[in-house]
């Protein structure tokens, strides 16, 4: 059967196919993931629609999902964020109905979006909660009968849906899972965050005053690495926990009113939207870069810095120069969206490795399991949880110590203490 795609150019296959076959080669869980399903087949007949970061990584979980028998449907999670090549290897070589490319406008966005629904997916995976919002958005929901969410800010955004009483199937929120959150977000975002910037900017770490907003899972990743690299990092917060946490981390702790003059590199990392406004632009040094790790591009208020600017010049590929009236010039990153996505590569393959088997087999248990299930947002159980950790650490050569039966003992006992309660 011909397949529904839209995609930029089909003739770029070969080149994706290398790239995917690379990140493979960083993915041994998921490939692991991927033989079990090819000869277990548990998503045969089942249809999937994804919203997704269209990188190699996406790729080779993609390719896990057919082999367990699913006919799957994808647009872009991120209009910048899309690999063309990638999108024509998806197309040639998995039969998968492909709608993006990269730089589509938010029409097209938007019209990608509704073909992929138009496939009457059994499951949605999405990646910030746009494909679930558009289903909820209809009177009829057709055959979906549960949906993954990836990231923070979707999982913000499907908990509001349930709590308005308006989420209509289950959804695992997979983003909350240690195996995701505390190695995707911190690492990988911490990582693919410097990478971007770097490769947006070439600027020199060392020395610079980074300003990182947000010190949640991906805000902890990123201002170790620029600290590691030689900055010095100032951190803003909101909440007094993670703030607390911040100064024992020894980062200096400050508002954003009080940073914006101090720093060389701002970066966002909230999933809050205007978290630097026109009040802190004002303040800010001649030369100032601004980035954003969060999902949406709101965390810059790009819209006020246009209002201030007086021209705005592409000064080099994913960098663009805002000439202010006072003079100052003000560079923006990756046009305020996610800097290590669209300027770099997203996270590496060996970290999408866990934070993808966890959606692969949260794939498998939501379409076996969903008629048990409330419409609510689901943990990931904690055995897949834990099954991913032993197999990466299996694949790792890492070997962990077992409990022998008197721990397991101690582990259960109320008698054991100071003194032996037992023995009275
Ligand atoms: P998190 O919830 O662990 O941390 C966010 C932190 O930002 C919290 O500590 C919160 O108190 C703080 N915050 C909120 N508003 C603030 C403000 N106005 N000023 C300063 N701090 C503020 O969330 P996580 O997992 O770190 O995710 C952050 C964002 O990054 C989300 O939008 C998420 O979807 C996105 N993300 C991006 C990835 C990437 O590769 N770039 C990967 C994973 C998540």
């Amino acid at each position: 059967m011909a397949i529904d795609f839209d995609i930029a150019d089909p003739h770029r296959a070969e080149e994706g196919r290398r790239k995917i076959r690379w990140a493979a080669r960083h993915m041994p869980v998921l490939t692991e993931i991927q033989a079990e399903f090819a000869a277990t087949r548990p998503l045969a007949g089942r249809r999937i629609a994804a919203s997704l970061h269209i990188t190699t990584e996406t790729a080779v979980l993609l390719g896990a999902l057919r082999a367990g028998g699913a006919e799957i449907a994808l647009c872009a999670s991120n209009p910048l964020s899309t690999k063309d090549d990638v999108c024509a290897a998806l197309v040639a070589d998995l039969g998968i109905a492909v709608q993006a490319w990269h730089g589509e406008d938010l029409a097209t966005y938007e019209r990608h979006l509704e073909a992929v629904l138009a496939t009457d997916p059994h499951l949605v995976v999405d990646d910030g909660a746009d494909l679930i919002a558009a289903l909820h958005q209809r009177a009829e929901i057709g055959s979906t009968v549960a949906g993954i969410e990836e990231t923070t800010t979707g999982v913000v955004r499907v908990r509001a849906l349930a709590g308005e009483g308006r989420l209509r199937f289950p959804v695992v929120g997979l983003n909350d899972t240690p195996t995701k959150r505390m190695f995707d977000n911190r690492y990988g975002t911490g990582q693919n965050t410097i990478d971007g910037i770097l490769r947006a900017t070439n600027t020199l770490i060392a020395g610079a005053t980074f300003v990182v907003a947000g010190y949640g899972w991906c805000g902890r990743g990123i201002a170790a690495r620029a600290r590691g690299m030689g900055a010095r990092v100032i951190v803003s917060e909101v909440d007094a926990v993670r703030a607390l946490e911040a100064v024992m981390d020894g980062f200096e702790v400050l508002p954003m009113g009080d940073a914006a003059p101090l720093g060389d590199v701002f970066v966002t990392a909230t999933g809050m939207s205007g978290v630097i406004r026109a009040e802190h632009l004002a303040a800010m040094k001649d030369g100032a870069m601004l980035a954003n790790s969060g999902h949406f591009d709101v965390e810059v208020e790009v819209a006020e810095l246009r209002r201030l600017a007086v021209s705005e010049t592409e000064t080099r590929e994913n960098l663009t120069e805002f000439v202010l009236s006072d003079g100052r010039s003000l560079y923006l990153l990756a046009q305020g969206r996610l800097v290590g996505q669209v300027a770099a590569e997203a996270s590496p393959a060996a970290i999408m490795d866990l934070s993808f088997a966890g959606l692969a087999l949260s794939a498998r248990y939501l379409l076996g399991q969903h008629s048990s299930l409330v419409a609510a947002v689901h943990e990931v159980p904690a055995d897949i949880d834990s099954a991913i950790a032993e197999r990466k650490l299996r694949a790792l050569g890492v070997r962990l110590d077992v409990l022998d039966t008197r721990q397991v003992a101690y582990a259960r006992s109320w008698t054991s203490g100071t003194l032996d309660a037992s023995v009275a």
